[in-house]
């Protein structure tokens, strides 16, 4: 059976009512980076980055998953050895029935410690509140990987990467590394699908991607739907 990886970006978390960030509306046409999304900003006011935060929490938790959150779901649950690795910080793929989900860029619904990256606790409801502390005694954040500081599960979706026969890469431009580069770790001979409308940023990759050129909830049902037929012969 196929090892499919899968590699998620805002754009398909769109069509569930949730911005992404260099579309026309986008939020980086309405925030600066350097003002709410950088471990700077953070140190220079947290109440900002708290209230940015929790307001994005709370669209989050009131977004539904789409069709395409829900056809990759399914695509894992008939070819269990598929793999999903995301950029996003919603749950939308977990509240479609996805499991073991890679988030690259930190979960909304939880917060970290500020002194360990990696150790998160998880928050109920929308909103933090600024100055409670994690257990290891330092002020919690928001578990966003913010700009220049390291990527955690990097390594571990490289490692995914590697593995693929197939890649469907969704709703991406391209332009945030490391995590654009997870296409350069597919194998050779492996197939890599983007479906985007959009024009993300595709040169170092040539060739070898099949740009499918429709939203997510259409492009993404109707590969699945051709992989799981094509599986079954
Ligand atoms: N279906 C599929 N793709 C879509 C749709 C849609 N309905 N609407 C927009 N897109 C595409 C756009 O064409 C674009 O290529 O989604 C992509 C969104 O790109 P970005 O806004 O740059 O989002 P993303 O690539 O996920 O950003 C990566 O940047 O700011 C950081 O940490 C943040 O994880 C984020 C990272």
């Amino acid at each position: 059976m196929k090892k499919i990886v899968v590699f998620t970006g805002a754009g398909i978390s769109a069509e569930s009512g949730l911005s992404t960030f260099r579309d026309s509306d986008g939020l980086w046409e309405k925030y600066r980076v350097e003002d709410i999304c950088t471990h700077e900003a953070w140190e220079r006011n947290p109440q900002l980055l708290v209230d940015f935060y929790n307001a994005r929490r709370r669209d989050a938790l009131k977004a539904q998953p789409n069709a395409a959150h829900i056809a990759i779901a399914r695509l894992q649950q008939a070819m269990p050895s598929t793999q999903i690795i995301t950029q996003n910080v919603d749950d939308l793929h977990e509240r479609a029935g996805a499991k073991n989900v890679v988030h690259l860029h930190g979960e909304i619904t939880k917060l970290r410690s500020s002194i360990n990256e990696t150790a998160t606790v998880p928050l109920e409801g929308w909103e933090q509140h600024y100055g409670d502390r994690h257990p290891d005694g330092s002020l919690l954040r928001p578990y966003i990987v913010f700009f220049g500081e390291g990527v955690p599960y990097f390594t571990l979706a490289c490692d995914i990467a590697s593995t693929a026969d197939i890649m469907i890469v969704v709703g991406t431009s391209l332009n945030v590394y490391p995590a654009a580069s997870l296409l350069q770790y597919a194998p050779d001979k492996a197939q890599i699908y983007l479906i985007d409308p959009g024009q993300p940023a595709l040169s170092p990759y040539g060739a070898r991607i099949q740009h499918i050129r429709k939203k997510a909830t259409e492009g993404v049902p109707q590969l699945v739907e051709s992989i799981l037929s094509n599986a079954e012969e």
